[in-house]
């Protein structure tokens, strides 16, 4: 048996300030969780944090992240956070133990091999065109709620009727707000009914409904329409002789889909174009980039290698808003983490969020600079974590990034988003870090001029 080295001693692992009797953490998380989590670091790598009778060890440096996410048979998916993903997406590939977690992998992968993505991005593109067609000149949007109808259609099949994506989308958001809060709150207050807890069992119904009724459509018409879940079906059946996805696998499968794909997607869009609204200058940039890339005929993937200007926008915007910001692991047996002995079933937290705020990688940390991307340097190892990392990284991300800069690039094109106000936007409460109630106007874009642009508003 390979002994594991002894770890040199170190001090003891300081608790985050500001604990309440009873309550720990929780007054400050839900004043302001984002504040909190970007202040953890002035208190070390490790920070305990205590939410009532139960405390999570945050990990806000990235050397150790990148120790936790690299060994996931040690830090694997549990707690308090993945129970109730699970409640919802089932036993699917975000929530899977890692017992389970390299078979379905395996399985659905296929389904993002990069022969499939030129069909995607022409829905993409389609899906992107029908939504942005029925802006008007100066009439505010909610931007929100835009973006998610595209990277809903983007999954599902088209033909989806408006109404049917709205109410989805409600669902949704219902679905990930309450599972944000029911990871922090006593287990047993989930099960009195409360108008909450019935809205979200409710919900939960309904989304479940929903994807049964669209799988069994799929396979009544037997078609691939090139969207993401034609792709997944297409993949998850048996393969080499071995047996696919079960029936209730594949439901969990594509819920899970739906939940991790489309918010992450839309929000990371919204706070792109809330952040270039008061960055005129970047504004004028992605404009002219994307006038010389997006010149009417079908857009392409390589189209889209050439939006290094947008591609650069998203990856600031990941690492100043990650739209997942804080996720969790339990510890499978006794271990060591910087030096400190875990026992087995310690929760441990890696935040995006508060790694990416760290100017010891990223100078200026909480300034919007896109040009910081330029020449496709990687950060150093567990300094960007937008997409996780090791083997349970985002089986999504070239997907993702790849609509999130067709989007970003097609509207900055064809509309200037103005402000609607010089309000600070804050994030909502919810699994996803969403800006709440953003309000954009938009402003079109007279064709073929790109240098003579809306450029007034406010700047952040
Ligand atoms: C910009 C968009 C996206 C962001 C920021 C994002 C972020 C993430 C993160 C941080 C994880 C790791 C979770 C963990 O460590 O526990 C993850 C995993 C995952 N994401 Fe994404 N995601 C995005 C888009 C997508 C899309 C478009 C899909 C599907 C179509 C998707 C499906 C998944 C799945 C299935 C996993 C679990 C992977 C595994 O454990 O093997 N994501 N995502």
């Amino acid at each position: 048996m390979i002994r594991e080295p002894a770890p040199p001693p170190a001090a003891t692992i300081a608790t985050a300030p500001g604990a309440l009797p009873l309550l720990g953490h929780l007054v400050a998380l839900v004043r302001d969780k984002f504040d909190f989590l970007r202040t953890l670091s002035a208190h070390g790598d490790l920070v305990w944090v205590h939410i009532g009778p139960w405390r999570a060890l945050v990990v806000t440096g990235a050397e150790l992240s990148h120790e936790v996410l690299r060994d996931d048979r040690l830090f694997d998916k549990g707690g308090y956070l993945f129970d109730r993903i699970r409640e919802t997406g089932g036993n699917g590939l975000v929530s899977c133990a890692h017992a389970d977690h390299r078979r379905q992998r395996r399985l659905v992968r296929p389904s993002f091999h990069r022969d499939r993505l030129p069909g995607y991005v022409r829905v993409m593109s389609g899906q992107i065109d029908a939504v942005l067609g029925r802006w008007r000149d100066g009439e505010v949007v909610d931007v929100l709620a835009d973006m998610k109808t595209i990277t809903a259609r983007t999954m599902l099949p088209g033909g989806l009727p408006a109404d049917v994506i709205g109410r989805m989308s409600e669902d949704m958001n219902v679905v990930l707000a309450g599972v944000a809060w029911r990871s922090i709150l006593p287990k047993g207050l989930d099960r009195v009914p409360t108008p909450a807890n019935r809205r979200y069992r409710r919900a939960q119904d309904r989304l479940r409904a929903l994807v049964t009724e669209v799988i069994a459509d799929h396979r009544a018409s037997d078609t691939d329409h090139d969207d993401l879940l034609s792709g997944l079906l297409a993949s998850c059946g048996p393969r080499d002789g071995a047996p696919g996805l079960s029936d209730a696998e594949v439901h969990d499968q594509v819920l899970t889909f739906l939940l991790a794909g489309t918010e992450t997607t839309a929000n990371v869009v919204c706070w792109a174009l809330h952040l270039v609204s008061r960055h005129p200058e970047v504004e004028r940039r992605l404009r002219a980039e994307a006038s010389g890339v997006l010149d009417g005929g079908d857009v392409t993937p390589d189209d889209l290698a050439r939006l290094a200007v947008a591609r650069n926008v998203v990856l600031e915007t990941l690492r100043l808003y990650p739209p997942i910001f804080l996720l969790t692991r339990l510890t499978t047996r006794d271990t060591h983490l910087g030096g400190h002995a875990l026992p087995a079933g310690t929760t441990v937290a890696y935040s995006p969020y508060a790694v990416q705020r760290r100017a010891e990688h990223f100078p200026d940390p909480d300034d919007f600079v896109p040009d910081r991307w330029d020449g496709g340097q990687e950060p150093p190892r567990g300094a960007f974590l937008a997409f996780g990392g090791g083997a349970r990284r985002c089986v999504g991300d070239t997907f993702g990034l790849a609509e999130a800069t067709l989007m970003l690039a097609t509207i900055t094109l064809r509309w200037s988003m103005r402000p609607t106000s010089d309000d600070e936007v804050r994030p909502a409460t919810s699994l996803v870090l969403s800006p709440r109630a953003l309000r954009l106007r938009p402003l079109a874009v007279p064709s073929g001029t790109p240098e003579t642009l809306h450029t007034t508003g406010a700047s952040a």
